[in-house]
């Protein structure tokens, strides 16, 4: 196998003498028999290593700072045990998420709840567990957090997201930073002061910060950069005037590598460019530091996580084009459907053989744009191959649908030539389990 391929694999990836993958000290053919296709398979110990690198990359340019793991490029207990263990915090966009979260008692201070439209009832369960922080996005959202937080006689925690009007150059659908976007308050029109007025003169609130996310992914350091150095300029008078800004968040949104020719930048030069920027911004206009928190998603688990399908049906196309089909597709893994996603595409079982051929893959469900990856060379496939998308940990499982009633894969954590279930294939049952039948 290219070694350029290693570098998106999960960390410890390697080929066996008969030309298997091997992730996590297991063969993933393996895997296939033992666990059933399609399957995501999670190597725990490229979740310690990412997790690690984040937190000593940050602390080491800027030790007041704190990594919160977003939780929507996958969760379920394991993954959040595996924040804890890292003394990661984590950031939630939902009740679900915060449900999942409590299942494994995560501490509530290190619970950051963000979204656009969070409901009556997910806000009140949140403020029942204690969650640390919300990111309030509306003004809406500013007066029921302080309406229930009052109906409790509780101050809560919030901090307020901006957009500050920087494009972070990527796919129109996960742009989130600019003017014309659902999320945050816009500095531009005036309401990012409103809001912050707002929440100073509600009296169950305190506002302990300033938060944006430009979209993802970004592979640019410029937007980052720019961000923060317009965000803090806009904040230092109201700091001077009495703002006590004690977190700030410039969100996450870091990219990981897909393919093997487009490298991400190293979590190091994230670090670099984010830790400078503050720091200076916060010199120049003479204000103290505050707590800098981190927001990676797909960074922490992407890399850590492959698809594995088998190849069913194929479709030659004399002078046209080769379909080879898939057990999974567009209901497991979205991405390429909705924002035109690229993975590279690696046959398992042939990583060997030498004689190739440019194919289409394509899922299983009954859609002409279930397509995984649209023009790849392929050692020849036959029907039983196990195909494997890398990069698979996030926003594959977690964007999942029952779409054509398809049962969701089953997912499995590997380490050190070990392999254990951490979400069970679903079964037919549970796609009725809320249907009534009288
Ligand atoms: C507020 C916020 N923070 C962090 C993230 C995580 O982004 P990523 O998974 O690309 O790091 C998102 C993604 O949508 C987000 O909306």
């Amino acid at each position: 196998m290219e070694s350029k391929l290693l570098n998106i694999l999960p960390m410890d990836s390697e080929v066996s003498s008969n030309g298997h993958l091997i992730v996590g000290g297991c063969d993933v053919i393996e895997l296939s028999e033992k666990y059933g296709t399609p399957l995501y398979v999670y190597d725990e110990s490229t979740i310690h290593s990412m997790a690690e690198s984040f937190t000593k990359e940050f602390s080491n340019r800027y030790s007041n700072s704190r990594i919160l793991y977003a939780s929507k490029a996958y969760i379920n207990p394991a993954i959040a045990k595996l924040s804890i263990q890292h003394g990661l915090g984590i950031d939630i966009v939902s009740g679900g998420e915060l449900a999942v979260a409590a299942s494994v008692d995560f501490p509530s201070e290190d619970i950051f709840f963000h979204g656009n439209n969070k409901s009556r009832s997910e806000i009140s369960e949140a403020i029942d567990y204690g969650v640390g922080q919300f990111v309030a996005d509306s003004f809406y959202e500013i007066d029921l957090i302080n309406e229930i937080a009052a109906d409790r006689s509780k101050l809560q925690k919030v901090m307020l997201r901006l957009s500050p009007g920087i494009d972070g150059h990527t796919h129109k659908k996960t742009t989130t930073g600019i003017l014309d976007t659902k999320f945050g308050f816009s500095i531009e029109t005036g309401d990012a002061l409103k809001a912050i007025k707002h929440v100073q003169s509600s009296d169950n609130l305190d506002l302990t910060g300033i938060h944006f996310h430009l979209g993802s992914p970004i592979f640019e350091m410029e937007p980052y950069d720019l961000a923060i150095r317009s965000v803090i300029e806009f904040l230092a008078p109201l700091i001077h005037s009495g703002f006590n800004m004690r977190d700030f968040s410039p969100g996450g949104g870091f990219a990981v590598g897909y393919t093997a020719e487009k490298s991400p930048p190293a979590i190091a030069e994230y670090a670099e460019t984010i830790a400078r920027t503050l720091i200076e911004s916060c010199d120049k206009f003479d204000i103290p530091y505050p707590r800098l928190l981190v927001e990676p998603g797909r960074s922490i688990v992407a890399r850590a996580g492959i698809a594995m399908y088998t190849v069913g049906a194929i479709k030659d196309i004399p002078g046209l084009r080769k379909y080879v089909s898939v057990d999974g597709g567009m209901g497991d893994n979205i991405r390429p459907a909705l924002y035109d996603s690229q993975y590279e595409v690696i046959v398992a079982n042939k990583l060997n053989d030498t004689d190739k051929e440019v194919v289409r893959v394509v899922g299983k469900y009954c859609e002409t744009g279930d397509i995984l990856a649209s023009s790849v060379e392929l050692p020849v496939c036959s029907s039983g191959d196990i195909i494997v998308l890398p990069t698979s940990g996030a926003y594959g499982m977690s964007m999942s649908s029952n779409y054509n009633l398809n049962p969701r894969p089953a997912v499995v954590m590997v380490s050190n030539g070990n392999s254990k279930i951490i979400r069970r294939r679903e079964t037919y049952t549970d796609l009725m389990r809320c249907d009534e039948f009288e």
